[in-house]
């Protein structure tokens, strides 16, 4: 597929593209740090929110500790200043098999199993991006540092529904918009970066493409066949992009129009 194509359906879904501003801002030299910190909180981020959503939801006990195990040394590393490149590729993978709840939450039924394998994927492939992204900044000699978090998800989270299963729903359209945010950001950040962060910008697309479709498929299979959701849809793609396009003096990776 080409990256046109893998794009129509994300530009299509978002309400707005990236201002030209945005771009010109992360595009300076002396930004880049800030921002491959910030996209680097956001790939362990984007695994949490996947994680937190399956234990909530769908997994045994002991398959949540198996998740949260698995996940520590990267909240070492991110909240601690704990390890390296070379001890988070000695982290064990995750190995043993996940186990869905005896009696699932009245949430899920048919779906739990779907839910989990992808969240799971998921999971793999934002903490390899985190590997990833601290990989190039290891290269360059950037040194990891706390940076508080941007406006952004919490902004769209704020309106999640407070009962079921209109949260999880919500939770889930909010994914998909985060996800089809991303892959728009990266396909047009990455011409204005030097050669080996285009690759590797152009490289992540595929797998935000399919996360953001990933997440919608379980929206509208969570709130049940015959539930419309397009509603809910249209009004979180409004949230986003006034997130996007109103001013924000807070850069960051998701942030809005820069000051
Ligand atoms: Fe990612
Ligand atoms: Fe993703």
């Amino acid at each position: 597929m080409s990256n046109y194509s893998l794009l129509k359906p994300i530009l299509s879904f978002l309400k707005c593209e990236t201002p030209d501003a945005w771009i010109d801002e992360a595009k300076k030299p002396e930004n880049l740090k800030l921002l491959l910190i910030d996209h680097m909180i956001c790939e362990l981020k984007a695994g949490q929110s996947a994680m937190f959503l399956i234990r909530k939801y769908a997994i045994d006990k002991n398959s949540s500790k198996e998740l949260l195990a698995w996940f520590r040394p990267y909240e070492d590393f991110i909240y601690k200043k704990q390890g390296d490149l070379a001890s988070l590729e000695q982290t064990p993978k995750l190995s043993k098999l996940i186990v869905l709840k005896a009696t699932p939450n009245d949430t899920l039924t048919v779906f739990t199993q779907e839910l989990v394998d992808k969240m799971i994927m998921l999971i793999k492939e934002e903490l390899h991006h985190f590997y990833q992204v601290l990989e190039i900044m290891t290269k360059r000699g950037i040194e990891y540092e706390n940076i508080t978090a941007g406006r952004y998800a919490k902004g769209m989270l704020k309106h999640v529904k407070t009962f079921e299963p209109a949260a999880l729903v919500d939770k889930l359209i909010i994914g998909a918009y985060i996800e089809a945010r991303s892959c728009e950001r990266f396909a047009k950040l990455a011409p204005h970066l030097d050669d080996d962060l285009n690759k590797f910008y152009v490289s992540l697309l595929r797998s935000e493409a399919r996360h953001y479709q990933d997440y919608l498929t379980l929206a509208g299979q969570v709130a049940g066949e015959g539930i419309d959701i397009s509603e809910r849809i249209a009004y979180f793609g409004k949230v986003e992009a006034e997130l996007i396009t109103s001013l924000d003096e807070d850069f960051k990776f998701h942030s809005g129009a820069p000051v």
